[in-house]
C-alpha cells in the first residue's frame, strides 16, 4: 500500500527520497512523485506508473534541496494518474497521505466555497487546503497542524513541508503507520523501516495519534492533545539482505528458497532441545488456562493459515475454534463471551481490517488475553497484542506471501502441539515425535526446492485454461484455497479452492479439458476419499495434477502431472504441499509475463480497509 518518505537531509535530497520509495515498491504502487523544498519554493515532480518513470523525469530536470517528502500510491480515490499521484498541494504546502479521510466530500465542499482550487479526485488533497486554511487563521504553525488533524476523521499517515521559511517537515500518524528514523544522512519519516533502513541508524515508532515536526537540529512529537512526549529511539533492526534478489530472477523466487532456512530458525527459536516448546513472548500461553473458546482472524494467506491451524487445535483441544476473515468479524457484531483468546495472524502486522478487529476484541472484552502471530516484531498488531509469536521469516519482498505463510504454518503447528502437550492430550513422547516430524520437514523441504526441474512439466498444462481448481480435504482444504489465491495473485488466472468433498454440490460443473484440477492427496488427511474425488474429475475429462506423499507404486494412474512430496505427518504435511503450489503459481505467471513481484492491483500491506 501507498509508501511515505520524507526527510531533512544534510545532502541533497532527491537521492534518498528515489532510494527510499524503490524499498518500498514491493508494498504496491500506480504512481509515485517527489516534492522538495527548493530555495523556499515546492518543486514537485509525479509519474504514473513504475518508478522509472518518475525516475527519467527527474534524471532530465532534477530537484535541488534538503527537505522534501515523497510517495508512492495505490489508488483508493479516483484513478491511477498524474493528477492523482502524491504529493498534493497549495501554492505553499504539499502533502503525502496513506489511508482514506472519511470525511473527504465535507471538507472538501466546505474548502471550495472558501476558495480552495482542488486539482485530483483524491480525498488526500482535502489535507494542504485544510491545513493552509488552519496556517490562515493563526500564527502558531503547532496550532494549526493539530487543528488541522483535529478535523480529519479515517486513517492516515501523513509528512508535509511548507514552502518559504521554517525548513520543517511535517508528520502525524493515525490508524496508519508512521516512523521516525535518524543517522548520519539526516532525520525521516517513513511507512516502513526498510525504506530508511542504510540511511539511518536509530528508528522510533510513531503511537497512535502522535503527531510533530523535524527540522536539521530539533524533532518534536505530540500526543493527540498536543503534549510534547519523548521519543523512544531504539537501534535500526538489521535490514537482512531484503534489498537484493540475490541470484534469483524474483524476490518471490529467493524467498520461496529461503523457506527451509526459515523453518530451521524458527523451529530453534521455540523448540531448540525438540522436547519442549516455549514462547518467550507469550507468558500467558503457559500461565493460563486453557481458555473455553479461540478465536483467529485474519485476511487472505493468513487466514488460510488460521484454518489450516483450526484441525489441529481442536483435534486435541477439543475446544472450539472459530476462524473469520477480518473484514467480516469487525462488522457481524460478533458474540464473544468471556474465557476467550483471540488470535490474529499477520505478515505485516499493519493491516487494516485485522488491527481493526484485534481493537474491537479488547474494546469488548479487555478481560480476554490477545495473540499474534507476525513476521514485523515492530507493527501496530505486535504493539497492541498481549502475546507475540513472531515468525522470524525475514522481510517478504514479494507481494505473494511464501515464507510468511509457511512460518505461520510452522508457528501455528509449534503452538498447537504445545497446547495439546501442557494440557496432556499429548505424551511427552508423542510431542516430541511431531516436533522431530518439523524438525524433518526442513530437509523434505530442502530436497523439494534442490530439484526445480520437478514443477515444470505442470506449467504447459496452464497454458490454454481458463482457470483452475484446487481440491483437498482436512488440512489440505485450506491448501487448496492457498493453492488458488498464489495462482490468482500473480497469473491472473482465475482459480477455486474447494473441499475435495463439496466438489460435486457445484464446481464439478465447470470440469473439462480445459480445466487443470489440483488435487492434494496426502496420507494424513483422508487419501482414500480424495483419491475417489480425483477419479471423478478425472472421469469427466479434467487435467489433473496430483500432489501426493503416497509410494509411486499406489498412485492412480494416467494423471496428468505427479508432484511426489515427502511424507509428514499430521502436523508438516501442510508445509511441505505448500511448496509445490507455490512454484506452480510462480511458473505459470513467468510464463504469462506477469509482474510477479508486484501484480496489478495488488499491495502487500493493506493499511486501508
Ligand atoms: C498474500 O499472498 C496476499 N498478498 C494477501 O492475501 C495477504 O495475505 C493479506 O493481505 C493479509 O496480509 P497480512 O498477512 O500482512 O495481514
Amino acid at each position: 500500500m501507498c509508501g511515505i518518505i520524507g526527510a531533512v537531509a544534510h545532502n541533497n535530497v532527491q537521492a534518498i527520497l528515489l532510494q527510499a520509495l524503490k524499498t518500498m515498491e514491493y508494498r504496491g504502487y500506480d504512481s509515485a512523485g517527489i516534492c522538495v523544498v527548493s530555495q523556499g519554493k515546492l518543486q514537485t515532480t509525479k509519474a504514473k506508473g513504475k518508478l522509472v518513470n518518475l525516475e527519467s523525469l527527474l534524471e532530465t530536470t532534477p530537484l535541488t534541496g534538503h527537505l522534501g517528502i515523497g510517495h508512492t500510491r495505490w489508488a483508493t480515490h479516483g484513478v491511477p494518474e498524474v493528477r492523482n499521484a502524491h504529493p498534493h498541494q497549495t501554492q505553499t504546502i504539499a502533502v503525502v497521505h496513506n489511508g482514506i479521510i472519511e470525511n473527504h466530500q465535507t471538507l472538501r465542499q466546505q474548502l471550495e466555497e472558501k476558495g480552495a482550487n482542488f486539482t485530483s479526485d483524491t480525498d488526500s488533497e482535502t489535507i494542504p487546503w485544510l491545513w493552509q486554511q488552519e496556517l490562515n487563521n493563526t500564527s502558531d504553525e503547532e496550532q494549526a497542524f493539530l487543528s488541522m488533524l483535529n478535523q480529519l476523521e479515517g486513517a492516515f499517515a501523513i509528512a508535509g513541508v511548507k514552502a518559504n521559511k521554517g525548513q520543517r517537515l511535517w508528520f502525524a500518524r493515525r490508524g496508519s503507520p508512521l516512523l521516525l528514523a535518524k543517522g548520519k544522512q539526516g532525520v525521516f519519516v517513513a511507512s516502513d523501516a526498510l525504506a530508511v533502513g542504510t540511511a539511518a541508524d536509530e528508528v522510533a515508532y510513531l503511537k497512535e495519534g502522535e503527531w510533530g515536526w523535524a527540522n536539521s537540529q530539533d524533532t518534536q512529537v505530540f500526543d493527540p492533545d498536543g503534549n510534547p512526549v519523548d521519543i523512544p529511539w531504539e537501534p535500526m533492526p538489521e535490514m537482512v539482505a531484503a534489498s537484493s534478489k540475490g541470484d534469483y530472477d524474483h524476490y518471490m523466487l529467493k524467498e520461496i528458497h529461503e523457506q527451509p532456512r526459515v523453518f530451521s530458525e524458527l523451529l530453534h527459536a521455540y523448540a531448540a532441545d525438540k522436547q519442549h516448546i516455549h514462547f518467550p513472548q507469550a507468558a500467558f500461553i503457559e500461565n493460563d488456562p486453557l481458555p473455553s473458546r479461540i478465536i483467529m482472524v485474519a485476511c487472505g494467506t493468513s487466514y488460510h493459515a488460521a484454518l489450516t491451524a483450526r484441525y489441529w487445535l481442536e483435534r486435541y483441544l477439543k475446544i472450539p475454534v472459530e476462524v473469520d476473515v477480518a473484514s467480516e468479524f469487525r462488522y457481524r457484531d460478533p458474540v464473544i463471551g468471556d474465557n476467550t483468546w483471540f488470535i490474529t495472524l499477520s505478515q505485516s502486522g499493519e493491516t487494516a481490517d485485522t488491527l481493526e478487529a484485534l481493537r474491537l476484541f479488547k474494546r469488548q472484552t479487555p478481560q480476554n488475553k490477545t495473540l499474534v502471530f507476525c513476521n514485523v516484531a515492530s507493527s501496530s498488531m505486535v504493539r497492541e497484542s498481549d502475546g507475540v509469536i513472531e515468525l522470524y521469516a525475514g522481510p517478504e519482498i514479494g507481494v505473494a506471501s511464501t515464507k510468511a505463510y509457511t512460518a505461520q504454518l510452522l508457528a501455528l503447528a509449534l503452538f498447537s502441539l504445545k497446547l495439546a502437550s501442557d494440557n496432556h492430550a499429548l505424551s511427552p513422547q508423542d510431542t516430541a515425535s511431531h516436533l522431530q516430524s518439523l524438525y524433518v520437514a526442513v530437509d523434505g523441504a530442502k530436497d523439494l526446492l534442490d530439484k526445480p526441474e520437478q514443477f515444470e512439466p505442470l506449467t504447459p498444462l496452464f497454458g490454454t485454461a481458463h482457470g483452475a481448481l484446487f481440491l483437498g480435504r482436512g488440512p489440505c482444504f485450506p491448501l487448496a484455497l492457498e493453492g488458488a489465491l498464489k495462482l490468482k495473485e500473480i497469473s491472473y488466472l482465475h482459480a477455486e479452492g474447494y473441499a475435495a468433498g463439496e466438489m460435486k454440490h457445484g464446481p464439478i460443473a465447470l470440469i473439462d479439458k480445459n480445466l487443470p484440477v489440483v488435487v492434494l492427496a496426502l496420507r494424513q488427511y483422508h487419501l482414500d476419499k480424495v483419491i475417489s474425488n480425483l477419479h471423478e474429475v478425472q472421469a469427466r475429462g479434467a487435467k489433473v495434477i496430483l500432489v501426493t506423499d503416497m509410494n509411486e507404486k499406489d498412485c492412480p494412474d494416467n494423471v496428468d502431472a505427479l508432484v511426489h512430496i515427502p511424507e509428514g505427518d499430521f502436523f508438516s504435511a501442510p508445509l511441505l504441499a505448500s511448496i509445490p503450489l507455490q512454484y506452480l503459481a510462480y511458473n505459470v505467471a513467468k510464463a504469462k509475463g506477469t509482474d510477479v513481484d508486484q501484480p496489478r492491483n495488488l499491495a502487500k500491506s493493506v493499511t486501508v480497509e
